[in-house]
C-alpha cells in the first residue's frame, strides 16, 4: 500500500475548536452513521477543506477513517498530499484498471487511509452508481469507523446524490453570506428524496469580524473569542438546529 504525506497548514484556535465541535457532533449522530457524504450547492464552498481536516481530526482521536475523494471531475484533494506520480485513484479502481490495494493509501496518521480520485473518467456518475463502488463501501464498513466521501457540488452535478444512496448520512457545506436559504433547502430535499438523512450543515468561510458572527463567537467562547477572533471560521449546525432556522 502506498504511503502519502499529508500537507497541512496549522489551524488557528477558532478553526481548531470548530473542527473539534464538528467531530463531536458527528460522533453524537451515532455509530451507525459511518459512511458520510459531503456536498454543497455550488463549487468552492470548502467541502474538500472541511472533509480533509475533519478526517484528520477524527483519526487523531484513534478512529479508523477512510477518506474517499469522489470528485472524479475536478479533484483538488491530491494537492493536500505529497504523492508518487504513479499512484492510481478511485477512477482506476471503479473502471477495473487497478485493484483496491493499488489505490488505498496510508498516510502519516496511522488510522487515516485515503483514496484519491485519479484521472477524470468519461462517465463519473455511472462509475459512482455502479456495483463496484457499492461493494467498496460495504467492505470499508467492516474496517473503518468512518468513511468520509468528498463529492462535487450537488447544485452542479448529480454525483453526490448517487453516492448518498449508499451512505448513512450527508453533510452540506454552505459558504456563509453566499448561498440562499432556498438553494440549501433544494439540495437538502434532493438528498432526502434519495433516502439519505441530512446529518447537519457546516457553515463555512464565516467572517467572524463581521458583527453578527463576532458577537456570537465572543459570547460562546468568552475571553478567547476576542484574542483569537480573526479570519474565516467554520461552524457546524446539527440537524436539530438547522430545522429551527
Ligand atoms: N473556512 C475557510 N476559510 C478560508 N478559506 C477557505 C475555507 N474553507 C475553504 N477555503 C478555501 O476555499 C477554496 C475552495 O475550497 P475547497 O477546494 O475545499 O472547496 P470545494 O467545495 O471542495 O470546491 P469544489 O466544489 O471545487 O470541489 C480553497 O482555496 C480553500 O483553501
Ligand atoms: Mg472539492
Amino acid at each position: 500500500m502506498a504511503k502519502i504525506e499529508i500537507k497541512t497548514d496549522a489551524l488557528n484556535y477558532e478553526c481548531d475548536e470548530a473542527f473539534k465541535a464538528l467531530r463531536t457532533n458527528l460522533q453524537f449522530c451515532g455509530d451507525d452513521k459511518k459512511v458520510i457524504v459531503f456536498t454543497s450547492c455550488t463549487p468552492d464552498e470548502g467541502k474538500s477543506t472541511v472533509v480533509h481536516y475533519l478526517a484528520m481530526s477524527l483519526a487523531n482521536t484513534g478512529k479508523h477513517v477512510l477518506l474517499i475523494d469522489a470528485d472524479l471531475r475536478k479533484s483538488v484533494m491530491a494537492g493536500n498530499y505529497r504523492i508518487p506520480e504513479t499512484l492510481k485513484g478511485l477512477s482506476h479502481f471503479l473502471s477495473g484498471q487497478a485493484p483496491l490495494e493499488d489505490v488505498l493509501c496510508n498516510t502519516d496518521i496511522d488510522t487515516l487511509n485515503v483514496i484519491l480520485a485519479g484521472p477524470m473518467p468519461p462517465n463519473p456518475s455511472e462509475l459512482l452508481a455502479g456495483e463496484t463502488f457499492h461493494k467498496l463501501l460495504g467492505a470499508a464498513r467492516e474496517t473503518y469507523d468512518y468513511i468520509l466521501i468528498d463529492c462535487p457540488p450537488l447544485g452542479s452535478v448529480i454525483d453526490a446524490a448517487i453516492a448518498a444512496k449508499y451512505s448513512d448520512g450527508a453533510v452540506i457545506v454552505v459558504e456563509a453570506e453566499t448561498i440562499s436559504y432556498r438553494f440549501v433547502q433544494e439540495i437538502k430535499e434532493q438528498l432526502e428524496k434519495g433516502g439519505c438523512p441530512i446529518l447537519g450543515v457546516v457553515l463555512n468561510k464565516v467572517d467572524i469580524r463581521g458583527q453578527k458572527y463576532y458577537y456570537n463567537y465572543y459570547n460562546k467562547y468568552g475571553k478567547y473569542g476576542k484574542k483569537y477572533g480573526y479570519g474565516k471560521y467554520t461552524k457546524y449546525y446539527g440537524d436539530s438546529e438547522t430545522k429551527k432556522k
